[in-house]
């Protein structure tokens, strides 16, 4: 952790949730933020788009932010069950995670697509958290560096900023499955990452670099210490306030 750089705690539900329950976790999460005046990082959750506005409602007076998981390219049109960056704004959203590997994988999001993702979040006035991470096989083939660098450099949107543009390391096989990088392989994945940025950014140094991939209260400690880590994404440790809290706490 730097500090030059904000932490960033997000929460990511997937698609998981209805409202009454979301709202009950959400509810309490909330109250634990309002135990702190002034959190030294931010916090976000990002619920399935049927529940941004509801949970934009829980938490708008707290220091909770909340985020899309997906958008479209476009700002409106014909594109059957899509949503827009604009729409994830109007419903309260002021994040939109791109390009997650389930999206890579499930919908074959290339960088191009995740690229214009993050340029279309920004033009609707949301931060992007653009995620990267190899799968195994490319791990065990040695090419995480060199996946790493392509998708970064391919993904990053025209335009990024540190103030508008978050990167999320996830290895692909971390994510679900309570495995985890080490703290060292974790330091090289963000350290490569870092240097990256400084070729394509100017304010590369600001940038936020999260790491993502089973993060729970048990490994949050100790993987927020690893240098150019500068926040968390987490899935299954963020539904339950109770899980997800102790995330918070590390950082907070
Ligand atoms: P996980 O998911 O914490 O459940 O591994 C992380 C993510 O996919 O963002």
């Amino acid at each position: 952790m730097s500090n030059q750089r904000r932490p960033l705690i997000a929460g990511n539900w997937k698609m998981n949730g209805l409202a009454a329950a979301a709202a009950t976790e959400l509810k309490a999460l909330v109250a634990e933020a309002k135990n702190h005046s002034a959190p030294n990082c931010d916090i976000l959750i990002c619920p399935p788009a049927t529940l941004v506005r509801e949970m934009a409602a829980v938490t708008s007076d707290s220091a909770v932010e909340i985020g899309g998981q997906d958008c479209h390219g476009n700002e409106s049109g014909a594109h059957t069950g899509d949503i827009s960056a604009e729409m994830l704004k109007d419903a309260g959203a002021s994040y939109c995670i791109v390009g997650h590997s389930e999206r890579r994988a499930d919908h074959d999001e290339s960088n191009a697509t995740v690229k214009a993702k993050a340029e279309a979040a920004h033009r609707g006035g949301l931060i992007a958290i653009v995620c990267v991470g190899e799968t195994l096989a490319e791990r065990e083939a040695d090419k995480t560096l060199e996946v790493i660098s392509d998708q970064v450099k391919n993904s990053l949107p025209s335009g990024a900023t540190a103030a508008n543009t978050v990167i999320a390391y996830e290895p692909v096989w971390a994510i679900g499955t309570g495995k985890t990088s080490t703290p060292d392989d974790v330091a090289a994945v963000h350290a490569h990452i870092r240097k990256e940025l400084g070729s394509l950014l100017d304010d590369s140094d600001k940038m936020r670099i999260l790491y993502g991939g089973s993060v729970k209260g048990s490994n949050a400690e100790e993987l927020m210490a690893v240098e150019n880590v500068d926040g968390a994404l987490v899935g299954g440790a963020s539904l339950k306030a109770v899980d997800f809290w102790p995330i918070v706490a590390t950082s907070i």
